[in-house]
């Protein structure tokens, strides 16, 4: 190893997304089906800690993972298969111990997804050991990091970034790749504080995984013009963004959530993620936007959990709403109000 022995400790707080076009169909190594783009949030978000050294005897990669302060097998297995996959570009991998504390701002059992966040933390942790011990040099850190958070979970790969990010090769981003996210930063400053409430309709485990969902996209007969949808979509989304034009905004976002869950539903075998009051709330945010006017509007991820999108100037009226025909709909009347933040932020390196 040409590299002399190092030890050290880093640590990183980093947000989920929110995909409105969504990322749903990927192939080769971890590259996406079409392009997407996302509201990072603040949160709900994941906080790793990796204490590490690079011993030029170890065989390794050895791993000590605990997840708010127990080991976790599952998640453990799934960052050493990580690890792995990447000593091809990392090659202090092999020779690397590491420590690694990981907790969510969010319940464990809230039915959210927390790969984005976490596998985003993580990568965000492996490119600051890269730096610090001279495997990699600090330009470009956020995009390198996308790439490995990508390498980890597609979605990740976007969480390194504030307020927006795209990912995926798109004739109207400049620089976007399907290697790593982008950051957007042309959007008018009402996305910038946009609310995203996650009502909990579920917290039970999901029967088809992302990755298994994304599996299944290969044989979907609308699998193509799906394809081509996200991408048209893209360009229309990014007009309302640049313009401020929220209504346009959320019927994309609506728009991409319900062909999200019928991709779902007409995949072979098919399956069904949205509960009964899923669809409740559905009718709801409807039904009061058309009565109130309020610009207030719903998307969905690879769940049944409702997203409540709207902007800062209507919170007051939709928090009433939220109160009296949304929270008694949830498990023990359980919201998570988010909102797009500042993205990940570095909480300590020694
Ligand atoms: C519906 O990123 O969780 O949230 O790459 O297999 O880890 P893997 O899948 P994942 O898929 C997320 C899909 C989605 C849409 C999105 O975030 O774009």
């Amino acid at each position: 190893m040409a590299h002399p022995p190092h030890s050290g400790t880093t640590a990183w707080r980093c947000p989920s997304n929110l995909a409105i076009v969504k990322y749903w169909g990927k192939h080769s190594r971890q590259l996406p089906r079409n392009a997407s783009i996302s509201l990072t949030l603040s949160q709900a978000h994941t906080d790793t800690t990796c204490s590490y050294s690079i011993e030029p005897d170890l065989a390794g990669p050895q791993l000590d993972f605990r997840f708010e302060g127990k080991p976790m097998p599952a998640f453990s297995d799934k960052i050493l298969r990580y690890l792995h996959s990447i000593a091809d570009e990392l090659p202090f991998i092999p020779h690397l111990r590491l420590e690694v504390q990981s907790q969510n701002s969010f319940p464990h059992s809230s039915g959210i997804a927390s790969s984005a966040s976490s596998m985003a933390a993580m990568a965000l942790c492996l490119c600051d050991i890269a730096v610090a011990s001279g495997y990699m040099d600090e330009a470009d850190f956020l995009r390198r990091a996308s790439h490995f958070a990508r390498l980890g979970s597609g979605s990740a790969s976007r969480s390194v970034y504030p307020h927006l990010a795209a990912w995926g090769q798109h004739s109207a981003i400049a620089d976007s790749s399907d290697l790593y996210a982008v950051p957007y930063s042309e959007a008018a400053p009402v996305f910038h504080t946009m609310h995203d409430d996650i009502c909990i309709v579920s917290t039970a485990e999901k029967s088809v995984s992302s990755t298994a969902g994304h599996q299944l996209m290969e044989n979907n007969p609308y699998a193509s013009a799906r394809y081509q949808q996200a991408n048209d979509r893209l360009s229309e989304l990014l007009h309302a963004l640049r313009t401020g034009d929220v209504p346009h905004f959320g019927q994309i976002a609506e728009d991409e959530a319900l062909t999200l869950h019928g991709m779902m539903m007409c995949s072979r075998p098919s399956y069904m993620l949205m509960e009964a009051n899923t669809i409740e709330m559905i009718r709801r945010i409807q039904l009061y936007r058309q009565e109130s006017g309020v610009a207030v509007y719903f998307s969905l991820d690879a769940g049944p959990n409702i997203h409540l999108l709207y902007p800062d100037e209507v919170a007051d009226a939709v928090s009433i709403f939220v109160q009296e025909q949304i929270r008694p709909l949830c498990v023990q009347g359980r919201i998570i109000q988010d909102q797009v933040g500042n993205g990940p932020s570095r909480l300590v390196t020694v």
